[in-house]
This record gives C-alpha cells, sequence and structure tokens, in this order.
C-alpha cells in the first residue's frame, strides 16, 4: 500500500524515519510505525531533545511528552510531564487503545505506564547531567544551544506524519521539551491540535518549535481546518505560520514550525524562522528537504 512519512529535524528525524520505515517494511500498520519511529528515538541517548538522555528541567529532571492520533476516528492519546519511562509514545498508545481518555499528566501517567509493564528508569545519561551541569554554571551560554540554534541544528521535538493510499493519516510527536523548562511545563506536542493533529477526511498536521507559541496559534487544527478550505499542505502550513508572525511577534524569536500531509498524499512544511529540515519517505525512498524562514520576507 503506498505510504508517505514526515519526520522533523536533520539527526533526529533520520533516526526516527528509518525506524519507521522498517516497520513499515515488515508488515507494521501506520500506527505501528509512527510509534516505532519516536520509540527508537527516544531510546536513543545521544538525540538531545528527545527521550533517554535529553535535557532536563530547571530541576535536573527529564520531563517527557507525547501524543498519538488516529485519523481514522480521531482518537487519541497522550501523556505529559512523564517521568523515569520510556518510550513516552508508547505510554500514549496505551492511553488511545487501553483508556477511554486522551491524556495523562505526571505522577499519575507514570503510575499507568508501570502498571502497564513499562519499567522504571533513571533517564539522565552522563552526558545529560553534563549539559544540565554546564547549563547550571553558565545558564546564559547554554540557554539557547541546546535549545534551539539556527546555526546548528541540535534539532527540537520529533513529530511524524504518517499516509498510507487511499486516504488514512495518522500524527504523533515525542519530546522532552525545551531544555531547562520549569517543572511541570507543558508544551504543544502532547496536546491534541497544538502539536498534533489528524482526520482522515482531510489529512494530518504537526508542530515543533517552540511550544508556547504553537499552541497558543492552535497550530495543528488550523493548518488541518486550512486544507479543510481547499489549501494544498504548503499552502497551509504557510498560511498557519505566516498567521503566528502577524499575531504573534515572540513566533519569530524561536523556530516555529508546521508540517502537514493531506488525505491524497500532498504534503508541506513551514517554519517562522530558521531553516527547517524535513524527512520524507515515500515508500521506502528517503528524501530530505529544507524550508526557510518565512519571517525573513517580512525585513
Ligand atoms: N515543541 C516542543 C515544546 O515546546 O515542548
Amino acid at each position: 500500500m503506498s505510504t508517505t512519512l514526515l519526520a522533523t529535524w536533520k539527526e533526529p528525524g533520520k533516526v526516527a524515519i528509518e525506524a519507521a520505515w522498517a516497520k513499515r517494511a515488515t508488515g507494521g500498520s501506520l500506527l505501528d510505525c509512527l510509534e516505532q519511529g519516536l520509540a527508537v528515538a527516544e531510546l536513543d541517548p545521544t538525540l538531545m531533545a528527545i527521550g533517554l538522555g535529553s535535557l532536563p528541567n530547571r530541576d535536573g529532571e527529564i520531563e517527557l511528552d507525547a501524543a498519538i492520533m488516529d485519523g481514522t476516528d480521531l482518537n487519541a492519546g497522550a501523556v505529559c510531564a512523564l517521568r523515569g519511562v520510556v518510550p513516552a509514545i508508547s505510554v500514549a498508545r496505551k492511553v488511545l487503545e487501553e483508556t477511554p481518555h486522551v491524556m495523562l499528566a505526571g505522577e499519575q501517567a507514570r503510575r499507568f505506564a508501570l502498571q502497564r509493564g513499562f519499567t522504571p528508569q533513571n533517564l539522565m545519561t552522563p552526558q545529560a547531567i553534563e549539559a544540565y551541569e554546564n547549563w547550571k554554571r553558565e545558564p546564559a551560554k547554554y540557554e539557547r544551544k541546546y535549545v534551539h540554534s539556527l546555526e546548528e541544528h541540535y534539532g527540537d521535538t520529533i513529530t511524524m506524519l504518517g499516509w498510507e493510499a487511499p486516504r488514512h493519516v495518522i500524527a504523533a510527536s515525542a519530546t522532552s521539551g525545551l531544555g531547562w523548562k520549569t517543572p511541570g511545563r507543558v508544551g504543544d506536542s502532547p496536546i491534541v491540535g497544538a502539536g498534533v493533529y489528524a482526520d482522515d477526511e482531510i489529512g494530518a498536521a504537526g508542530a515543533t518549535g517552540w511550544g508556547e507559541e504553537l499552541w497558543k496559534a492552535a497550530a495543528s487544527f488550523r493548518t488541518v481546518e486550512a486544507m479543510r478550505r481547499g489549501l494544498d499542505a504548503q499552502a497551509a502550513c504557510e498560511e498557519t505560520v505566516r498567521h503566528m508572525i502577524r499575531r504573534q511577534p515572540r513566533s519569530t524569536w524561536m523556530p516555529c514550525v508546521v508540517l502537514a500531509l493531506r488525505a491524497d498524499g500532498d504534503f508541506g512544511a513551514a517554519t517562522s524562522v530558521g531553516e527547517f529540515p524535513l524527512w520524507v519517505c515515500r515508500d521506502g525512498a528517503m528524501e530530505f528537504r529544507s524550508y526557510p524562514g518565512l519571517a525573513a520576507e517580512y525585513g
């Protein structure tokens, strides 16, 4: 069955999209392959914005957010501020499939995960501890370096969209959120309509970048609704980002990115600033694309 997968950012996106396609190639469903892509990335300790060994909050604790949404019936599962359990995306899938709820939070999300057989573990690797100690010593120097750098694509939240013919879409996202965040802070990624949205009638959209701004814009839902009005995926993404640049000036301080995958397979992406790297996999053929920041057009 014809399949398109999208994954955000250069290094983390590559890990995720290769793992997702490997799952697809062995007969996995779209849900399976997006979960697998994000789970493998979460378990990779070298990726600094997702899962094991990612950047902690101000207290030196890693708190994970994740969501997965099925365009078949708009069913969704999410976890936020989850500590000491990976992969958060797999816990989110359990929320989707094994509860009548959409989101579980914090300590109760962790309790749910442990009840479902996940193993508690310390997510702070030596590299994460070193990064935290560096930040504590010189916060100004490290504040942005690991968060969003326009020059060095350390990356951010991995958001994935999946499409299969004739008209089925899934959206999923996993992140440790902003580095050095206030404990308990939750960003756009696990929020239906902000970080992810999927509706087989129209298509799917996802977000990555500065979660507060993307959430305020209801970026994913806004983008899907733009496609519902007839825009193609690229035009819909650009409309959302231009709306943010106009209404939310702070959205030009750090990248705010949306990506979309229409129910007919058309796709696109846009970012407020910087250059946004996107991995695309069409029936196993990998392609790496780059999208320029739209704020530059406004001078
Ligand atoms: N987009 C990820 C976050 O801000 O948490």
